[in-house]
C-alpha cells in the first residue's frame, strides 16, 4: 500500500495490522520522550484545504514523535489566493523533495487525484462528503481497545449522515471488522441512495438505543447545507440527539463517541459528552498513535512488514 485514500482499500487483516501497530506506539506516547527514529530523514507536507483542529495537530504530533521532517502548508497565507490550481501546489511542493502529503480538501476525490500527480505517498484527512480514514481507524482502534473484538457488535451512527465523510469511512470501517451499523437520522439527512452500503437504516433513535453496543454521533454540518434540512436544531435534539434520558436507557457499557468538533445541546447533550462512558478525547488521544502507524507503514517498511520492533525501539 502506498496511500490511504479510503477505508474501502483496506481489508480485515490491513486494519487488524494496523491497529497492532498503533497499539506499540501508544507505548511510545507513555514514555518520558515520547519520540522514536523510525521517520528520520522523511519529510512530510500538509495540505489543508479545510480547517482542522484534531486532524492536523495529531498528524503533526504523529511526525514528531515519529522524527520526521515536515512542511507546513496553510491556505491562507498562500498562493492558492492568487489563483494557483490544485495541481500546480501539488507540484511545487513535491519538487521541494517529499516523501508524503497528508491532505483535508473540500473535493471529494482530491487525494486520488493528487496521488496521480505525484511520487510522494498520499493520505487523505477528510475529502467532502467521501472519506476520513484515519478517523475511522482511530474509532476502530478506540472501540478495540474498550470492548475487544468488534464482531456482531451493534453501532448506530447518528445524525447528520448526508454529509459526513465521517459515517462513510466508518460504515465500512466497523462492517469490515465484523460490527453491525445502523445509520439513524432523518430522511432528509440520509443520503439519496444506500444501495450496496453495509448499513441498516432506521429513522428512530429510540428503536435501537437500548441496545447498541456504540452511540456514535456526527457533527451537524450546517456550513455543509444549502438549505434547512431540520425544522429547528431544538427540535432535531429532541428527536436525533443523544439527550440525558436517551443516554440513561444505554447499556452500562454502551460507548458514546463522536469525531469532533462536537455541537453541545445539538447531537449531544452537554452533560452527557462528559460522562464516563463518553470517549470522545479518548479518540482523540489514540489518534496520535493510529496516525503514526498510518505514517510508519506509508513512509517507513510498508504493509509488508515483518517485524515492527524496530519502529519502537
Ligand atoms: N474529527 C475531525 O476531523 O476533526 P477536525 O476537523 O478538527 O480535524
Amino acid at each position: 500500500m502506498r496511500h490511504l485514500l479510503s477505508m474501502a482499500d483496506l481489508d480485515r487483516d490491513d486494519i487488524e495490522r494496523l491497529l497492532n501497530l498503533a497499539d506499540s506506539f501508544a507505548e511510545v506516547g507513555e514514555r518520558q520522550i515520547p519520540k522514536v527514529p523510525a521517520l528520520r530523514g522523511k519529510t512530510i507536507a500538509w495540505l489543508f484545504y479545510e480547517d482542522s483542529t484534531r486532524t492536523r495537530l495529531s498528524f503533526e504530533t504523529a511526525a514528531k514523535r515519529l522524527s520526521a521532517d515536515t512542511m507546513n502548508f496553510s491556505v491562507s497565507s498562500s498562493s492558492v489566493n492568487k489563483g494557483e490550481s490544485l495541481r500546480d501546489t501539488v507540484e511545487t511542493v513535491a519538487a521541494m523533495g517529499i516523501d508524503g502529503i497528508v491532505v483535508r480538501h473540500h473535493g471529494a476525490g482530491a487525494p486520488h487525484r493528487i496521488a496521480e500527480w505525484t511520487d510522494a505517498s498520499v493520505v487523505n484527512a477528510g475529502d467532502g462528503w467521501h472519506q476520513h480514514p484515519t478517523q475511522s481507524l482511530l474509532d476502530l482502534y478506540t472501540a478495540t481497545r474498550r470492548l475487544g473484538s468488534l464482531d456482531g457488535r451493534r453501532i448506530a451512527i447518528v445524525g447528520d449522515i448526508k454529509h459526513s465523510r465521517v459515517a462513510r469511512s466508518n460504515a465500512i470501517g466497523f462492517a469490515t471488522m465484523g460490527a453491525e451499523v445502523t445509520f439513524v437520522g432523518p430522511q432528509t439527512l440520509l443520503p439519496p441512495s444506500l444501495e450496496g452500503w453495509p448499513v441498516k437504516v432506521t429513522h428512530d433513535l429510540d428503536e435501537v438505543i437500548d441496545e447498541v453496543d456504540i452511540c456514535y454521533l456526527l457533527r451537524m454540518q450546517l456550513e455543509r447545507q444549502e438549505q434547512a434540512v431540520v425544522p429547528t436544531l431544538r427540535e432535531f435534539h429532541e428527536e436525533y440527539g443523544l439527550t440525558t434520558a436517551r443516554a440513561d436507557r444505554l447499556r452500562e457499557d454502551a460507548l458514546i463517541m463522536h469525531p469532533g468538533p462536537m455541537n453541545r445541546g445539538v447531537e449531544i447533550a452537554g452533560e452527557v459528552a462528559d460522562r464516563p462512558n463518553a470517549v470522545i478525547t479518548e479518540q482523540v488521544t489514540n489518534g496520535i498513535a493510529v496516525r503514526m502507524a498510518v505514517l510508519y507503514l506509508l513512509l517507513g517498511s510498508g504493509l509488508d512488514l515483518v517485524d515492527t520492533r524496530e519502529a519502537v525501539a
